[in-house]
């Protein structure tokens, strides 16, 4: 009896710890984060400070017109970044909700823009039109910027990285598929990646990202708590491509029958609300 309550303890334990260290993943993934978009943030307080500048020293209508402009769009650029770096901090739940991957993919984008850019990586995508995804948008995000960090890293010289969005309606599953054009994995790493603190990389690179090992095991843990998939496939020298599959979202409930005729008379009554 008294193994098996130590068992089930022990078993509590791990739990514990698999969260905690999900929890400091995700903290590191934040701080990193955090290091780029400040340098971005600087960058786009440069442009605006320049261009209110510039509107100041010339007086008329077209400079100034096209200073407004160029300070309305980085502004906007930064609100976006603002929030984007605020909602992963904010969000802890763990709630699904019927989510909209090709918008939470192009915002997890606008927060990797710049490294991308400055990496000479670039990103194409390939959206269907698909159904939303059952899923914990925060947790999602999290496993996309570590599988856009490792395409990018496996592309140190620059290259292509491609995201493809598809519905797989036979096994009712949206897919993701990240994909690179980077060195691949060898085979004999391939079984191990997903392993926690397995890692080919010397600690934190110039932009202070990665070398812990513990992105895909991560990212395994939260696909596999969504009853999704990921996948890999690699080839040395060509490149590789993670596969995620996630849970198409129940159709809403469908709207309560069409009020019968009495009360669409009713209705008929009521003043239009002002639109
Ligand atoms: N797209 C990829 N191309 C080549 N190798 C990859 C790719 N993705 C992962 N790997 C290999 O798998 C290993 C484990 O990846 P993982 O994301 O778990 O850890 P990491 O990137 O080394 O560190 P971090 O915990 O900071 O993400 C990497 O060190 C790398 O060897
Ligand atoms: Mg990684």
């Amino acid at each position: 009896m008294s193994g098996a309550t130590n068992e089930l303890t022990l078993q509590q334990q791990v739990e514990i710890l698999r969260q905690q260290l999900a929890q400091a993943q995700k903290l590191t993934s934040l701080g990193e984060l955090v290091s780029t978009t400040t340098h971005e943030f600087n960058n786009i307080l440069m442009t605006i400070i320049n261009y209110a500048k510039l509107g100041m020293r010339h007086r008329d209508n077209a400079t100034r017109e096209k200073a407004f402009e160029k300070i309305l769009a980085a502004s906007n650029r930064a609100a976006k970044i603002t929030n984007g770096v605020l909602g992963i901090a904010r969000n802890r739940g763990t709630d699904r909700e019927a989510t909209d991957l090709a918008q939470l993919v192009e915002d997890t984008l606008v927060l990797l823009e710049r490294e991308m850019n400055k990496y000479h990586i670039r990103v194409e995508k390939f959206f269907q039109t698909v159904p939303a995804a059952l899923v914990n948008g925060n947790q999602i995000q999290q496993v996309l910027l570590n599988l856009l960090i490792n395409a990018r890293q496996a592309m140190s010289g620059g290259g292509r990285l491609t995201i493809k969005l598809a519905h797989n309606a036979e096994e009712n599953v949206v897919e993701l598929v990240v994909r690179d054009y980077g060195g691949g994995i060898p085979a004999d790493k391939l079984p191990h990646i997903f392993d926690a603190f397995f890692t080919t990389k010397q600690g934190p690179d110039a932009s202070g990202k990665g070398g812990t090992g513990l992105g895909l095991s991560m990212c395994r843990d939260i696909i596999e708590s969504h009853q999704g998939r990921i996948r890999v496939e690699s080839t040395v020298g060509k490149g590789t491509a993670f596969t995620l599959k996630l849970p198409v979202a129940p159709a809403k409930a469908p709207k309560p029958a069409p009020i019968a005729a009495p009360l669409a008379a009713f209705e008929s009554d009521v003043e239009p609300a002002i639109q």
